[in-house]
């Protein structure tokens, strides 16, 4: 996107949650992840490209010993069910035996993290946890639940801290909504 433009979206845009809010808000999932995972030695994935902001704050909060790798997934198509997703980049870590902990912006529908999960199951993970850093409230049946989630957002179109309007504005410290027509 032209810089104009994305400059246009951001200053129509609506705040959702403040940097400030989104910090406390880390801090406080990272309490839990530590509460829950401190003692597993746990794989953390980073979901490429729109876990990247949340993971890159997350993890200097863990301390505690795990180890650090990312994926990237695609569905193969808008309409393909579960367990079906192309691997654009899979862990290069062995997730045999591990307690997994997948990092990723949002929860939307959750197809993807859904197809992901099945994945590193087959692979042989022992367990797969869930963190993103946002729920969207869409009233979905979504097939898969976070295990941690560190702010809901409304059933719109949000960006910010990882997450892109077409692949502009990942960089933004705080949650914006795109301006509904
Ligand atoms: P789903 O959960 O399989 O529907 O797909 C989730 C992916 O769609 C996320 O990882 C984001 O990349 C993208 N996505 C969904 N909703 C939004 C949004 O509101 N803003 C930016 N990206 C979104
Ligand atoms: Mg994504």
């Amino acid at each position: 996107m032209d810089a104009q433009k994305a400059r246009k979206l951001l200053a129509e845009a609506e705040l959702i949650h403040s940097e400030a809010a989104v910090q406390a808000a880390l801090d406080e999932v990272a309490g839990c992840i530590r509460s829950q995972l401190s003692e597993k030695n746990p794989l953390v994935l980073c979901v490429m490209t729109g876990g990247v902001i949340f993971t890159g704050q997350l993890l200097p909060k863990l301390d505690f010993p795990l180890d650090f790798d990312y994926l990237h997934a695609t569905r193969y198509g808008a309409d393909t069910q579960g367990g079906k997703i192309s691997w654009r980049m899979a862990p290069w870590t062995s997730v045999k035996g591990r307690t997994v902990l997948v990092v990723d912006d949002i929860l939307d529908e959750g197809v993807t993290l859904a197809a992901v999960k099945d994945s590193l199951l087959q692979l042989g993970a022992d367990e797969v946890l869930l963190a993103v850093f946002t729920d969207k409230l869409n009233g979905k049946n979504k097939p898969i639940a976070a295990d941690f989630v560190a702010l809901p957002v409304p059933d719109r179109f949000v960006f910010g801290y990882g997450m892109d309007v077409d692949g502009a504005w990942r960089n933004l410290p705080a949650i914006y909504a795109m301006k509904e027509d």
